[in-house]
């Protein structure tokens, strides 16, 4: 390597030390070089004109000094915060709504600013997967929307909307009934349609918010999901609570409790087991919920991974909106757990 080599080098290394370092180090050169420079000179000037003394000699000099001590510290600061401005004009640009950007890093700058400019540039790229996250989740949010409205639409129309059309027959056939026996009969049989009618209305509005939710809180609302499953004959359901002495807050109950529902539809739906345990505890500032079957099991790790529907998908995201999260431990012919954990908030 050339002497030229070396000294580009050492002076790349010098403008890269912190810049605290850099202008004790630039002071300290021009006054070791004033001090210097001045007993020379004095020492030359006395034995050069022994009888004659030059202040103006003196005072150049002095002003030289000062030039220069202007000059190597205007030029050392201008240098070491060149990455300031850099950062300034990124955060401009993120103002202007473009998180794509990003500090670039020079080759001269000093090792604190290089550190400063990577977290910085880290939280940018936080901040943009963020927003990327939240726009995702919002979109989905509005998907989630949407199908539930359609399913309540099929919903009224399939059911409700056929018992009411039966009535509607029922009631022209009573209109036209002579007979005092036979319009009894019709009675009877709309007296039926309606207490049907009524339980499918009654049905779909459960569904859409529990109100048994909100008046009697999460314990019973989760029993009353027992017994619906357990009505539905396929799976035994059982119910256990520990600590849930208190009323949760709102919407940490009503995340369990779609949780739950979920779960305890997947087991009905895709698991094939005989009995589901339903557990909710609390303790440690913690509710956990457990959903546990005894059925065939699923890969748990690639379906979470690849899953696209809403269902375990749509529950992890639910439990990070009220700072919980979700575990899922099923293997093909093990039964399935799931496991939602979230601090309690009263
Ligand atoms: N308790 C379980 N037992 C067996 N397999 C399960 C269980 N829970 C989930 N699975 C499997 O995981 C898959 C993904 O479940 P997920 O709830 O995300 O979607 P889904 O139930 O198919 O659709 P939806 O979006 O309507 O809920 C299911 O299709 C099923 O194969
Ligand atoms: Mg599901």
């Amino acid at each position: 390597m050339s002497v030229r080599e070396h000294m580009r080098r050492l002076l790349v290394a010098l403008l890269r030390i912190p810049l605290f370092y850099k202008i004790l180090l630039a002071n300290s050169l021009i006054v070791a070089i004033g001090a210097v420079g001045g007993t020379v000179l004095t020492v030359w000037h006395v034995l050069t004109y022994p009888d004659d003394f030059h202040y103006e000699l003196i005072a150049l000099f002095a002003v030289l000094g000062l030039a220069l001590s202007f000059g190597v510290n205007y030029a050392v600061l201008r240098l070491a915060l060149t990455p300031l401005s850099r950062m300034q004009a990124v955060v401009d640009g993120v103002r202007r709504g473009n998180l794509a950007v990003r500090v670039p890093i020079g080759r001269l700058d000093d090792e604190q600013f290089v550190k400063l400019i990577e977290t910085f540039n880290q939280m940018l790229a936080t901040m943009s997967d963020n927003t990327h996250e939240l726009r995702r989740l919002s979109q989905r949010i509005l998907e989630a929307q949407e199908d539930e409205r359609q399913r309540v639409a099929r919903e009224l129309h399939d059911q409700s909307g056929q018992s009411l059309t039966t009535m509607l027959v029922r009631l022209r056939l009573l209109e036209r009934s002579e007979d005092v026996a036979q319009a009894r009969m019709h009675v009877q049989e709309l007296r039926k349609l309606t207490a049907q009618a009524l339980d499918e209305i009654r049905r779909i509005a459960l569904e859409l918010r529990p109100k048994i939710l909100e008046d009697l809180g999460l314990c019973e609302a989760l029993a009353w999901r027992a017994d619906e499953l357990n009505a539905g004959g396929g799976v035994r359901a059982t119910l256990e609570t520990s600590g849930m002495e208190h009323r949760l807050s709102r919407d940490l109950e009503l995340a369990l409790y779609r949780v739950a529902q979920e779960a305890l539809t997947n087991v009905a739906r895709h698991a094939q087991a005989r009995s589901a345990q339903v557990t909710l505890r609390q303790g440690n500032g913690r509710v956990t919920l457990i959903v546990e079957d005894d059925g065939a099991g699923f890969d748990a790790e690639s379906k979470l991974a690849h899953s696209s529907g809403l269902g375990l998908a749509g529950m992890r995201e639910r439990l990070a909106l009220v700072g919980g999260t979700l575990q899922v431990r099923s293997s093909p012919g093990l039964g399935t757990h799931v496991i939602a954990s979230v601090p309690a908030v009263l």
